[in-house]
């Protein structure tokens, strides 16, 4: 098994990033609180192993906040998901973020216990809050993991402290 590599996403990820974001959250865009956010126009890191492209984060940075949109392992348990969340909070912290923060929804315990496990908390429930979403989004479907109704955004979040100069 090889290293994992992380590097800035760019153009040329463009094609394979679509394809990804399509079968992983159904269409090109996704929404948290209300906002549609188009995957193939933001920021984010691809992880690559043995120059295989196996996961991605993408992100939107506003004020002194940084949100992270997606994140996917193509390779679960292998420390994939690990790598992409260090390299975004150290650019993060190092742009100035206060607090990096992510929405979930209520079906995805996987991502609920990642995200815990990795010093989020959560902030917020807001209850019925996808109602709202499909209006904006009508693929999101009515269950999701585990056969889950998908019902409620949950807000994680993980306090960023500047790292002191060695
Ligand atoms: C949530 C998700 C991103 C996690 O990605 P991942 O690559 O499996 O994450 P990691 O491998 O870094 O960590 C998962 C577990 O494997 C463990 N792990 C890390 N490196 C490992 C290694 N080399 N060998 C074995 N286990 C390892 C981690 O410690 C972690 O365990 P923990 O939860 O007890 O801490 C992934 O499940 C996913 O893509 N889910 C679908 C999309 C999604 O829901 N995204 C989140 C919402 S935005």
């Amino acid at each position: 098994m090889g290293d994992i590599k992380i590097r800035s996403l760019d153009d040329n990820d463009k094609e394979w990033l679509k394809r990804l974001i399509i079968s992983e959250w159904a269409s090109i865009n996704v929404v948290t609180r209300g906002k549609v956010h188009y995957i193939d126009k933001l920021p984010g890191y691809v992880a690559i192993q043995e120059s295989e492209k196996v996961g991605l984060i993408t992100f939107s940075i506003s004020k002194d906040e940084c949100e992270i949109i997606t994140l996917n392992s193509l390779k679960e348990n292998l420390g994939i998901g690990t790598a992409l969340l260090e390299e975004l909070e150290n650019f993060a912290t190092s742009k100035g973020c206060k607090r990096l923060w992510v929405i979930t929804t209520n079906d995805n315990t996987d991502a609920l216990r990642f995200y815990q496990m990795k010093g989020f908390r959560i902030k917020t429930i807001y209850t019925d809050a996808i109602k709202e979403s499909r209006k904006l989004k009508p693929e999101i479907a009515l269950r999701g993991l585990n056969d889950i109704e998908i019902r409620d955004e949950i807000e994680l979040e993980k306090i960023l402290k500047k790292k002191r100069n060695s």
